[in-house]
């Protein structure tokens, strides 16, 4: 049965282990072993909305693996013209091996997956952003040497990148605060969910509207943009109403002095981050995001035969 990784539940089973090898193919590649796993194998990318890291560490994992990567755009696809999700899903399943989508609709995910005779993997949409969070929690085991336990503080808005966060974060066993202001935390579904993983993980769950709380002791801190790609309409009245929510050193100080900062980047610098967090030594955003292309390789070598 093919294996499609629409949100981070599709690797409720084996989470940690997807981040454990992709830390081991790291260490692999970089002291030069060869790996031809994607030999003659193609992955379809279907983008709807702009991507740097996603878009350039899944073509390029796919060339260091021996393998080949499409880049498609829905302005130029037929897809683009009314022909259909389910149609493009079954047209491309008989070409190419494995299929990355990234979507402003979940919804188009699963249709494409429903569809697909080949693996689907979500690149991003509204609701979840699952390959970011392999390479997150490859960073964070790296640099604290475990995950369980951990107290990782997410402040900011409750969108796609949280929710996945979140969710794994039960799944690993660490503690994981969500600070946002009010009316801005993440659906009732994901906690809901989140927490009952955690439950089973002996981890905790917290959704707060006070950083304070969320960012007191913590061993990560995370932030996100405040307005994602589809959300360019609420713009003023987020930015107003994130303002007190931005990460700088004050806010930082209140966390452990070896926490770490990260974010899934782009970073919109000076709104939901200073230069001065992102520049710090504990900043970890570059690491995290180079992380993206072997994070992006053990999914391919565990969905693609
Ligand atoms: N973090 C991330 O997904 O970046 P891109 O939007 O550049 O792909
Ligand atoms: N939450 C952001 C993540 C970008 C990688 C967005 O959806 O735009």
């Amino acid at each position: 049965m093919k294996r499609d990784i629409i949100s981070v539940l599709d690797m409720k089973s084996d989470f940690e282990k997807f981040v454990d090898d992709g830390i081991k193919l790291k260490k692999s590649f970089k002291a030069g072993v060869k790996d031809s796993s994607m030999d003659r194998k193609t992955l379809g990318m279907i983008f709807e909305k702009a991507s740097t890291r996603t878009r350039v560490s899944f073509e390029t994992a796919m060339t260091q693996l021996g393998g080949h990567a499409i880049y498609l755009s829905p302005k130029d696809m037929q897809m683009g013209r009314g022909e259909t999700i389910a149609d493009t899903g079954r047209v491309l399943s008989g070409m190419v091996d494995a299929l990355l989508y990234r979507a402003f609709e979940h919804e188009n995910v699963v249709e494409l997956a429903k569809n697909s005779s080949i693996p689907v993997i979500n690149g991003l949409d509204n609701l979840e952003h699952p390959t970011q969070i392999v390479a997150d929690y490859m960073t964070i085991k790296e640099k604290k040497g475990k995950l369980k336990g951990l107290k990782i503080a997410y402040v900011g808005d409750g969108n796609n990148t949280a929710n996945s966060l979140m969710l794994a974060a039960g799944l690993v066993g660490a503690d994981f605060w969500i600070a946002t202001p009010k009316g801005y935390g993440p659906p009732e579904y994901f906690v809901k969910e989140s927490r009952s993983i955690a439950k089973r993980h002996r981890s905790e769950i917290e959704v707060t509207n006070n950083y304070r709380e969320a960012v007191a002791g913590a061993d990560v801190i995370y932030t996100d943009v405040w307005v994602s790609m589809g959300e360019e309409q609420d713009r003023e009245k987020k930015e107003k109403a994130f303002r007190s929510f931005q990460v700088n050193e004050r806010m930082v100080s209140l966390a452990k002095k070896d926490y770490i900062f990260m974010h899934c980047l782009p970073a919109h610098r000076g709104l939901e981050v200073t230069d001065e967090v992102a520049d710090s030594k504990n900043s970890v955003i570059f690491q995290e995001a180079e992380n993206r292309l072997h994070a992006e390789k053990i999914i391919l070598k565990k969905v693609i035969d």
